[in-house]
Protein backbone atom coordinates (compact mmCIF):
# COMPACT_ATOMS: atom_id res chain seq x y z
CA UNK A 1 0.00 0.00 0.00
CA UNK A 2 2.79 2.60 1.25
CA UNK A 3 4.19 1.77 -2.16
CA UNK A 4 1.33 2.71 -4.32
CA UNK A 5 0.83 5.53 -2.75
CA UNK A 6 4.30 6.41 -3.41
CA UNK A 7 3.42 6.00 -6.59
CA UNK A 8 0.73 8.00 -6.69
CA UNK A 9 2.32 11.01 -5.18
CA UNK A 10 5.48 11.01 -8.24
CA UNK A 11 2.86 11.01 -10.75
CA UNK A 12 1.18 13.52 -9.32
CA UNK A 13 3.97 15.66 -8.84
CA UNK A 14 5.37 14.65 -12.30
CA UNK A 15 2.23 16.08 -13.32
CA UNK A 16 0.14 13.18 -14.23
CA UNK A 17 -2.35 13.88 -12.13
CA UNK A 18 -3.60 16.54 -14.66
CA UNK A 19 -4.95 13.25 -16.69
CA UNK A 20 -8.33 13.19 -15.20
CA UNK A 21 -9.76 17.02 -15.48
CA UNK A 22 -7.83 16.99 -19.16
CA UNK A 23 -9.83 13.99 -20.15
CA UNK A 24 -11.85 14.53 -23.65
CA UNK A 25 -15.93 13.72 -22.48
CA UNK A 26 -17.08 12.03 -25.55
CA UNK A 27 -20.48 13.05 -24.19
CA UNK A 28 -20.60 16.88 -24.36
CA UNK A 29 -21.86 18.02 -27.56
CA UNK A 30 -23.92 19.51 -29.64
CA UNK A 31 -25.27 18.18 -33.03
CA UNK A 32 -25.20 20.82 -35.01
CA UNK A 33 -25.93 21.54 -38.62
CA UNK A 34 -25.29 23.99 -41.76
CA UNK A 35 -26.45 24.65 -45.08
CA UNK A 36 -23.90 24.59 -47.84
CA UNK A 37 -25.01 25.03 -51.57
CA UNK A 38 -28.30 22.90 -50.93
CA UNK A 39 -25.69 20.08 -49.06
CA UNK A 40 -26.69 19.95 -45.04
CA UNK A 41 -23.67 18.93 -43.19
CA UNK A 42 -24.28 17.83 -39.51
CA UNK A 43 -21.32 17.46 -37.43
CA UNK A 44 -21.14 16.96 -34.21
CA UNK A 45 -19.53 19.94 -32.29
CA UNK A 46 -17.72 20.12 -28.59
CA UNK A 47 -17.19 23.64 -28.02
CA UNK A 48 -15.23 25.74 -25.85
CA UNK A 49 -13.14 22.54 -24.74
CA UNK A 50 -10.47 23.61 -21.91
CA UNK A 51 -7.07 21.97 -22.84
CA UNK A 52 -5.07 22.58 -19.72
CA UNK A 53 -5.74 22.05 -16.37
CA UNK A 54 -4.89 25.58 -14.95
CA UNK A 55 -5.99 28.22 -17.45
CA UNK A 56 -5.04 31.91 -16.75
CA UNK A 57 -7.72 33.01 -19.51
CA UNK A 58 -11.13 32.51 -21.07
CA UNK A 59 -9.08 32.25 -24.40
CA UNK A 60 -7.36 28.26 -23.60
CA UNK A 61 -9.99 26.88 -25.36
CA UNK A 62 -10.90 24.71 -28.56
CA UNK A 63 -13.36 23.71 -30.49
CA UNK A 64 -13.54 20.31 -31.96
CA UNK A 65 -15.66 19.45 -34.49
CA UNK A 66 -16.76 15.90 -36.27
CA UNK A 67 -18.33 15.34 -39.52
CA UNK A 68 -21.18 13.05 -39.52
CA UNK A 69 -19.69 9.21 -40.72
CA UNK A 70 -16.77 10.34 -38.71
CA UNK A 71 -17.77 9.78 -35.21
CA UNK A 72 -15.51 6.67 -34.44
CA UNK A 73 -13.00 6.85 -37.01
CA UNK A 74 -9.38 7.55 -35.53
CA UNK A 75 -7.46 7.36 -38.61
CA UNK A 76 -8.87 10.84 -40.39
CA UNK A 77 -6.43 13.82 -39.79
CA UNK A 78 -7.42 17.01 -37.66
CA UNK A 79 -7.44 20.23 -38.91
CA UNK A 80 -6.26 22.64 -36.60
CA UNK A 81 -6.81 26.62 -37.59
CA UNK A 82 -6.07 29.32 -34.93
CA UNK A 83 -7.47 32.47 -35.89
CA UNK A 84 -4.74 34.78 -34.42
CA UNK A 85 -4.21 38.28 -36.14
CA UNK A 86 -2.33 41.10 -34.99
CA UNK A 87 -0.52 38.96 -32.43
CA UNK A 88 -4.28 39.74 -30.67
CA UNK A 89 -5.86 37.01 -28.12
CA UNK A 90 -7.80 34.68 -30.41
CA UNK A 91 -10.80 32.68 -29.87
CA UNK A 92 -11.20 29.30 -31.95
CA UNK A 93 -13.41 29.85 -35.35
CA UNK A 94 -16.64 27.92 -35.83
CA UNK A 95 -17.49 26.57 -39.19
CA UNK A 96 -19.57 29.78 -40.95
CA UNK A 97 -20.11 31.21 -44.20
CA UNK A 98 -18.04 33.96 -44.75
CA UNK A 99 -18.20 36.73 -47.17
CA UNK A 100 -20.71 34.27 -49.09
CA UNK A 101 -17.74 31.24 -48.83
CA UNK A 102 -17.52 28.62 -46.51
CA UNK A 103 -14.38 29.58 -44.10
CA UNK A 104 -11.49 27.11 -43.42
CA UNK A 105 -12.84 25.55 -40.70
CA UNK A 106 -16.62 24.38 -42.55
CA UNK A 107 -14.63 23.61 -46.02
CA UNK A 108 -12.45 20.98 -44.30
CA UNK A 109 -15.62 19.80 -42.22
CA UNK A 110 -17.38 19.59 -45.84
CA UNK A 111 -14.56 17.86 -46.95
CA UNK A 112 -14.60 15.13 -43.96
CA UNK A 113 -11.77 16.23 -41.90
CA UNK A 114 -12.04 16.73 -37.94
CA UNK A 115 -11.42 20.16 -37.03
CA UNK A 116 -10.11 21.29 -33.56
CA UNK A 117 -9.89 24.92 -33.70
CA UNK A 118 -8.05 26.30 -31.52
CA UNK A 119 -8.08 29.85 -28.53
CA UNK A 120 -5.36 31.30 -27.67
CA UNK A 121 -3.85 34.65 -25.82
CA UNK A 122 -2.16 37.45 -27.11
CA UNK A 123 -0.62 40.81 -26.29
CA UNK A 124 -3.04 43.12 -24.71
CA UNK A 125 -4.91 40.49 -22.64
CA UNK A 126 -4.51 41.71 -18.79
CA UNK A 127 -6.23 40.36 -15.59
CA UNK A 128 -7.09 42.98 -12.69
CA UNK A 129 -3.16 43.60 -12.41
CA UNK A 130 -1.21 42.17 -14.88
CA UNK A 131 -0.22 41.32 -18.70
CA UNK A 132 -1.29 37.79 -19.40
CA UNK A 133 -0.88 37.49 -22.90
CA UNK A 134 3.04 38.42 -23.85
CA UNK A 135 5.22 36.43 -25.34
CA UNK A 136 5.52 33.68 -25.82
CA UNK A 137 1.50 32.82 -24.41
CA UNK A 138 0.54 32.23 -28.00
CA UNK A 139 2.80 29.43 -29.01
CA UNK A 140 2.20 27.99 -25.57
CA UNK A 141 -1.17 27.71 -25.67
CA UNK A 142 -0.90 26.10 -29.15
CA UNK A 143 1.38 23.54 -28.17
CA UNK A 144 -0.54 22.92 -25.27
CA UNK A 145 -3.99 22.75 -27.26
CA UNK A 146 -1.45 20.00 -29.39
CA UNK A 147 -0.83 17.85 -26.20
CA UNK A 148 -4.29 17.98 -25.25
CA UNK A 149 -5.34 16.27 -28.77
CA UNK A 150 -2.26 14.04 -28.49
CA UNK A 151 -3.05 12.99 -24.74
CA UNK A 152 -6.80 12.38 -25.36
CA UNK A 153 -6.31 10.53 -29.12
CA UNK A 154 -7.68 7.12 -28.35
CA UNK A 155 -10.85 8.87 -26.77
CA UNK A 156 -11.27 11.71 -29.83
CA UNK A 157 -12.41 11.06 -33.37
CA UNK A 158 -9.27 11.76 -35.62
CA UNK A 159 -5.67 10.90 -35.94
CA UNK A 160 -3.36 13.10 -33.60
CA UNK A 161 -0.46 12.42 -35.18
CA UNK A 162 -2.09 13.71 -38.46
CA UNK A 163 -2.72 17.14 -37.22
CA UNK A 164 -2.28 20.19 -39.59
CA UNK A 165 -2.32 23.38 -38.41
CA UNK A 166 -3.30 26.87 -39.86
CA UNK A 167 -2.87 30.06 -39.44
CA UNK A 168 -2.71 33.49 -41.55
CA UNK A 169 -0.38 37.02 -40.30
CA UNK A 170 0.57 35.82 -36.88
CA UNK A 171 -1.49 33.18 -37.21
CA UNK A 172 0.71 31.86 -39.74
CA UNK A 173 3.98 32.71 -37.72
CA UNK A 174 2.57 30.97 -34.88
CA UNK A 175 1.28 27.87 -37.18
CA UNK A 176 5.12 27.58 -38.58
CA UNK A 177 6.58 28.11 -35.38
CA UNK A 178 4.08 25.47 -33.85
CA UNK A 179 5.43 23.13 -37.00
CA UNK A 180 9.02 23.64 -36.10
CA UNK A 181 9.70 23.93 -32.59
CA UNK A 182 7.94 20.37 -31.26
CA UNK A 183 9.70 19.26 -28.00
CA UNK A 184 12.19 21.96 -27.41
CA UNK A 185 12.42 22.55 -24.22
CA UNK A 186 12.57 26.22 -23.27
CA UNK A 187 8.90 26.02 -23.42
CA UNK A 188 8.50 23.45 -20.80
CA UNK A 189 7.91 25.38 -17.83
CA UNK A 190 5.50 27.76 -19.23
CA UNK A 191 3.30 24.26 -20.69
CA UNK A 192 3.63 22.82 -16.79
CA UNK A 193 2.46 26.36 -15.57
CA UNK A 194 -0.39 25.65 -17.36
CA UNK A 195 -1.00 22.32 -16.61
CA UNK A 196 -0.28 21.12 -19.95
CA UNK A 197 -1.37 17.55 -20.84
CA UNK A 198 1.79 15.55 -20.10
CA UNK A 199 2.24 14.48 -24.23
CA UNK A 200 3.86 15.60 -26.96
CA UNK A 201 3.80 18.41 -29.14
CA UNK A 202 5.17 17.36 -32.67
CA UNK A 203 2.37 18.07 -35.75
CA UNK A 204 2.64 16.70 -39.40
CA UNK A 205 2.20 19.54 -40.69
CA UNK A 206 1.65 23.40 -41.30
CA UNK A 207 -0.42 25.79 -43.53
CA UNK A 208 1.11 29.06 -43.24
CA UNK A 209 -0.25 32.03 -44.94
CA UNK A 210 2.26 35.28 -44.74
CA UNK A 211 3.57 34.94 -41.70
CA UNK A 212 5.18 37.76 -39.51
CA UNK A 213 7.90 35.43 -38.17
CA UNK A 214 11.57 35.92 -37.96
CA UNK A 215 10.63 39.29 -35.95
CA UNK A 216 14.33 40.32 -35.38
CA UNK A 217 15.33 40.62 -38.70
CA UNK A 218 11.80 41.63 -40.39
CA UNK A 219 13.09 45.40 -40.26
CA UNK A 220 15.87 44.84 -42.76
CA UNK A 221 14.48 42.15 -44.79
CA UNK A 222 11.60 44.97 -45.03
CA UNK A 223 13.81 47.76 -46.55
CA UNK A 224 16.19 45.64 -48.50
CA UNK A 225 12.54 45.21 -50.43
CA UNK A 226 10.73 48.41 -49.98
CA UNK A 227 13.36 50.26 -48.96
CA UNK A 228 13.18 52.56 -52.30
CA UNK A 229 9.17 53.63 -51.47
CA UNK A 230 8.57 56.87 -50.07
CA UNK A 231 5.12 56.97 -49.75
CA UNK A 232 3.16 54.44 -46.51
CA UNK A 233 -0.06 53.68 -46.32
CA UNK A 234 -0.43 51.93 -43.27
CA UNK A 235 -3.23 50.39 -40.69
CA UNK A 236 -4.08 52.44 -37.71
CA UNK A 237 -3.33 50.15 -35.26
CA UNK A 238 -4.60 52.84 -31.92
CA UNK A 239 -7.81 51.90 -30.66
CA UNK A 240 -8.04 48.46 -33.31
CA UNK A 241 -9.36 45.87 -30.71
CA UNK A 242 -8.65 41.86 -30.93
CA UNK A 243 -12.35 41.46 -32.52
CA UNK A 244 -11.74 43.39 -35.57
CA UNK A 245 -8.01 42.60 -35.74
CA UNK A 246 -8.65 38.70 -36.29
CA UNK A 247 -11.51 39.72 -38.51
CA UNK A 248 -9.91 39.60 -41.90
CA UNK A 249 -13.11 40.79 -43.71
CA UNK A 250 -13.43 44.11 -42.19
CA UNK A 251 -11.15 46.73 -44.01
CA UNK A 252 -9.00 48.69 -40.83
CA UNK A 253 -8.60 52.39 -40.78
CA UNK A 254 -5.62 53.71 -42.33
CA UNK A 255 -3.17 56.40 -42.06
CA UNK A 256 -1.23 57.92 -45.26
CA UNK A 257 2.17 59.74 -45.30
CA UNK A 258 5.42 60.12 -46.61
CA UNK A 259 8.96 58.88 -45.04
CA UNK A 260 10.79 61.73 -43.30
CA UNK A 261 14.68 62.36 -43.81
CA UNK A 262 15.22 60.67 -40.62
CA UNK A 263 13.32 57.61 -41.58
CA UNK A 264 14.75 57.51 -45.18
CA UNK A 265 18.37 57.24 -43.45
CA UNK A 266 17.28 54.35 -41.17
CA UNK A 267 15.68 52.67 -44.16
CA UNK A 268 19.08 53.14 -45.61
CA UNK A 269 20.94 51.86 -42.58
CA UNK A 270 18.66 48.56 -41.94
CA UNK A 271 18.82 47.70 -46.00
CA UNK A 272 22.20 47.30 -45.43
CA UNK A 273 22.54 44.81 -42.75
CA UNK A 274 20.20 42.74 -44.39
CA UNK A 275 23.18 41.02 -46.57
CA UNK A 276 25.17 40.21 -43.97
CA UNK A 277 22.04 38.41 -42.17
CA UNK A 278 21.02 36.36 -45.34
CA UNK A 279 24.24 35.09 -45.97
CA UNK A 280 24.83 33.59 -42.80
CA UNK A 281 21.90 31.34 -43.15
CA UNK A 282 23.68 29.48 -46.36
CA UNK A 283 20.41 28.97 -48.64
CA UNK A 284 20.52 27.59 -51.23
CA UNK A 285 18.25 26.58 -54.12
CA UNK A 286 16.52 23.69 -55.69
CA UNK A 287 19.56 22.89 -57.63
CA UNK A 288 22.09 23.41 -54.52
CA UNK A 289 23.71 26.96 -55.91
CA UNK A 290 24.03 29.16 -52.87
CA UNK A 291 21.89 32.15 -52.77
CA UNK A 292 23.80 35.24 -51.31
CA UNK A 293 23.63 39.10 -51.25
CA UNK A 294 26.94 41.35 -52.34
CA UNK A 295 27.02 44.56 -49.84
CA UNK A 296 24.19 46.38 -52.38
CA UNK A 297 21.85 43.58 -51.54
CA UNK A 298 21.99 42.63 -55.22
CA UNK A 299 23.28 38.60 -55.67
CA UNK A 300 21.49 35.14 -56.63
CA UNK A 301 18.89 35.85 -53.46
CA UNK A 302 17.65 38.76 -55.31
CA UNK A 303 17.50 37.20 -58.72
CA UNK A 304 15.35 34.22 -56.77
CA UNK A 305 12.83 36.58 -55.17
CA UNK A 306 12.44 38.16 -58.71
CA UNK A 307 11.87 34.83 -60.19
CA UNK A 308 9.36 34.06 -57.56
CA UNK A 309 7.27 36.77 -58.46
CA UNK A 310 7.41 36.01 -62.56
CA UNK A 311 6.19 32.65 -61.56
CA UNK A 312 3.47 34.18 -59.57
CA UNK A 313 2.30 35.91 -62.78
CA UNK A 314 3.18 33.07 -65.19
CA UNK A 315 0.66 31.26 -62.60
CA UNK A 316 -2.02 33.83 -63.10
CA UNK A 317 -4.70 32.62 -64.96
CA UNK A 318 -4.83 33.91 -68.63
CA UNK A 319 -7.85 36.20 -67.82
CA UNK A 320 -6.41 37.52 -65.54
CA UNK A 321 -3.28 38.52 -67.00
CA UNK A 322 -5.30 41.24 -69.65
CA UNK A 323 -6.19 43.52 -66.49
CA UNK A 324 -2.85 42.82 -64.39
CA UNK A 325 -0.35 42.93 -67.41
CA UNK A 326 1.82 45.80 -65.62
CA UNK A 327 4.46 47.08 -67.63
CA UNK A 328 7.39 46.28 -65.81
CA UNK A 329 6.88 41.95 -66.82
CA UNK A 330 8.19 41.50 -70.45
CA UNK A 331 6.94 38.30 -71.99
CA UNK A 332 9.71 36.24 -72.67
CA UNK A 333 8.86 34.31 -76.05
CA UNK A 334 12.68 33.45 -76.74
CA UNK A 335 12.78 29.79 -75.01
CA UNK A 336 9.95 26.55 -75.88
CA UNK A 337 7.92 27.95 -73.03
CA UNK A 338 6.34 31.30 -72.33
CA UNK A 339 7.57 33.39 -69.37
CA UNK A 340 7.66 36.56 -67.80
CA UNK A 341 10.86 38.81 -66.80
CA UNK A 342 10.64 40.57 -64.06
CA UNK A 343 12.20 44.14 -63.80
CA UNK A 344 11.92 44.10 -59.77
CA UNK A 345 12.35 48.00 -58.88
CA UNK A 346 9.91 48.34 -61.27
CA UNK A 347 7.38 45.83 -59.66
CA UNK A 348 8.68 47.30 -55.81
CA UNK A 349 7.87 51.05 -57.37
CA UNK A 350 4.60 49.50 -58.38
CA UNK A 351 3.66 48.72 -54.43
CA UNK A 352 3.00 51.54 -51.52
CA UNK A 353 4.75 50.83 -48.28
CA UNK A 354 2.27 49.63 -45.17
CA UNK A 355 4.81 50.35 -43.04
CA UNK A 356 7.36 53.36 -41.95
CA UNK A 357 10.68 52.65 -40.82
CA UNK A 358 11.23 50.91 -38.32
CA UNK A 359 8.80 48.90 -39.81
CA UNK A 360 8.68 46.13 -36.28
CA UNK A 361 10.72 47.22 -34.11
CA UNK A 362 9.27 51.20 -33.44
CA UNK A 363 11.41 53.37 -32.32
CA UNK A 364 9.23 54.58 -29.46
CA UNK A 365 7.42 51.27 -28.68
CA UNK A 366 4.88 52.25 -30.94
CA UNK A 367 4.15 49.07 -32.72
CA UNK A 368 2.20 45.40 -32.20
CA UNK A 369 5.36 43.49 -32.14
CA UNK A 370 6.99 45.64 -29.35
CA UNK A 371 3.42 45.11 -27.00
CA UNK A 372 3.97 41.54 -28.08
CA UNK A 373 7.12 41.69 -26.76
CA UNK A 374 5.89 43.36 -23.07
CA UNK A 375 6.27 41.07 -19.74
CA UNK A 376 3.75 41.01 -16.99
CA UNK A 377 4.26 44.45 -15.93
CA UNK A 378 5.48 46.06 -19.12
CA UNK A 379 3.51 47.21 -21.79
CA UNK A 380 5.75 46.91 -24.43
CA UNK A 381 9.93 46.48 -25.08
CA UNK A 382 12.25 46.09 -27.55
CA UNK A 383 13.28 43.26 -29.79
CA UNK A 384 16.31 44.19 -31.58
CA UNK A 385 19.39 45.69 -30.98
CA UNK A 386 19.34 48.08 -33.94
CA UNK A 387 16.07 49.61 -32.32
CA UNK A 388 17.25 49.77 -28.32
CA UNK A 389 20.55 51.25 -29.51
CA UNK A 390 18.63 53.96 -31.45
CA UNK A 391 16.48 54.75 -28.38
CA UNK A 392 16.69 53.61 -25.27
CA UNK A 393 13.73 51.30 -23.94
CA UNK A 394 13.76 48.06 -22.34
CA UNK A 395 14.66 45.16 -24.49
CA UNK A 396 13.00 42.15 -24.26
CA UNK A 397 14.54 38.54 -22.77
CA UNK A 398 16.81 36.96 -25.45
CA UNK A 399 14.82 33.49 -24.84
CA UNK A 400 11.29 34.78 -24.97
CA UNK A 401 12.52 36.43 -28.57
CA UNK A 402 13.80 33.36 -29.51
CA UNK A 403 10.87 31.15 -28.23
CA UNK A 404 9.00 32.90 -31.27
CA UNK A 405 10.84 32.80 -34.25
CA UNK A 406 10.72 29.68 -36.30
CA UNK A 407 13.74 30.25 -37.98
CA UNK A 408 15.42 29.19 -34.64
CA UNK A 409 14.15 25.94 -34.59
CA UNK A 410 13.96 24.52 -38.45
CA UNK A 411 16.64 22.29 -37.95
CA UNK A 412 15.16 20.41 -35.28
CA UNK A 413 14.73 16.81 -35.42
CA UNK A 414 11.26 16.38 -34.55
CA UNK A 415 9.91 19.49 -36.80
CA UNK A 416 6.54 18.74 -38.83
CA UNK A 417 7.56 17.04 -42.02
CA UNK A 418 5.12 19.09 -44.37
CA UNK A 419 4.83 22.80 -45.08
CA UNK A 420 2.50 24.94 -47.12
CA UNK A 421 3.45 28.66 -47.06
CA UNK A 422 2.32 31.33 -49.53
CA UNK A 423 2.66 35.26 -49.61
CA UNK A 424 0.74 37.90 -51.44
CA UNK A 425 2.73 39.65 -54.22
CA UNK A 426 0.70 42.86 -53.36
CA UNK A 427 1.04 42.02 -49.31
CA UNK A 428 3.35 44.92 -48.20
CA UNK A 429 2.76 43.88 -44.21
CA UNK A 430 6.03 41.97 -44.73
CA UNK A 431 8.90 41.65 -46.87
CA UNK A 432 8.50 38.67 -49.48
CA UNK A 433 11.98 37.60 -48.28
CA UNK A 434 11.07 36.43 -44.59
CA UNK A 435 8.73 33.73 -46.03
CA UNK A 436 11.27 32.72 -48.62
CA UNK A 437 13.95 32.52 -46.19
CA UNK A 438 11.64 30.36 -43.71
CA UNK A 439 10.80 28.12 -46.94
CA UNK A 440 14.19 27.74 -47.92
CA UNK A 441 15.84 26.84 -44.67
CA UNK A 442 13.01 24.19 -44.17
CA UNK A 443 13.93 22.50 -47.47
CA UNK A 444 17.53 22.85 -46.95
CA UNK A 445 16.90 20.85 -44.06
CA UNK A 446 15.27 18.27 -46.43
CA UNK A 447 11.50 19.27 -45.21
CA UNK A 448 9.09 19.43 -48.12
CA UNK A 449 8.34 22.63 -48.56
CA UNK A 450 5.15 23.89 -51.10
CA UNK A 451 6.16 27.53 -51.60
CA UNK A 452 4.72 29.95 -53.67
CA UNK A 453 4.29 33.54 -54.19
CA UNK A 454 0.46 34.68 -54.87
CA UNK A 455 -0.04 37.43 -57.50
CA UNK A 456 -2.09 39.86 -56.88
CA UNK A 457 -2.76 38.78 -53.41
CA UNK A 458 -2.51 41.55 -50.23
CA UNK A 459 -2.35 40.83 -46.90
CA UNK A 460 -4.30 37.69 -45.93
CA UNK A 461 -4.98 34.05 -45.83
CA UNK A 462 -7.13 31.05 -46.75
CA UNK A 463 -7.62 32.66 -50.06
CA UNK A 464 -7.06 29.08 -52.35
CA UNK A 465 -9.18 26.57 -50.26
CA UNK A 466 -9.44 23.95 -53.25
CA UNK A 467 -5.53 24.50 -53.37
CA UNK A 468 -4.88 24.05 -49.59
CA UNK A 469 -7.27 21.44 -48.95
CA UNK A 470 -5.69 19.34 -52.57
CA UNK A 471 -2.19 20.02 -50.61
CA UNK A 472 -3.32 18.67 -47.51
CA UNK A 473 -5.23 15.47 -49.10
CA UNK A 474 -1.72 14.57 -50.42
CA UNK A 475 0.13 15.14 -48.07
CA UNK A 476 -1.71 13.03 -45.11
CA UNK A 477 -1.49 10.30 -47.54
CA UNK A 478 1.87 10.17 -47.39
C1 LIG B 1 -0.33 41.31 -38.56
C2 LIG B 1 -0.09 42.32 -39.46
C3 LIG B 1 1.01 43.11 -39.29
O1 LIG B 1 1.31 44.10 -40.16
C4 LIG B 1 1.86 42.90 -38.21
O2 LIG B 1 2.92 43.71 -38.05
C5 LIG B 1 1.63 41.87 -37.32
C6 LIG B 1 0.52 41.07 -37.50
C7 LIG B 1 -1.53 40.43 -38.77
O3 LIG B 1 -2.32 40.70 -39.68
O4 LIG B 1 -1.69 39.47 -38.02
Amino acid sequence: MKCIKGAILVACLAGACFGNELKFDESKFELKSVQVGGVELKFRAYEGIVYVAKPVSEYEVLNFYVPEGKFSDQRTAIFMPNAIGGYMPAMPSKPEIQNKKPNATLEALLRGYVVASVGARGRTLKDSENFIGKAPAAIVDLKAAVRYLKFNDKFMPGDANKIISNGTSAGGAMSALLGVSAGAKEYEPYLKELGAARADDQIYAASIYCPVTNLEHQDEAYEWMFGDLDKFERIDFSGLDAASFNDRSKKPQMVTGELNATQKELSRELKAKFPAYLNSLNLKDAKGHMLSLDENGEGSFKEYINALLSRAFTATKSSDKNTLTPKFITLDTQGCQLGYTFEFEDFIASLKRAKAPVAFDGLTLENPENDLFGDSKTPTKHFTKFAKEQSGGEMAEAGVIKMMNAMNYTANKKAAKFYRIRQGTSDTDLALAVPAMLALSLKNVGKEVDFEAVWGQGHGGDYDLDELFAWIKRVVER
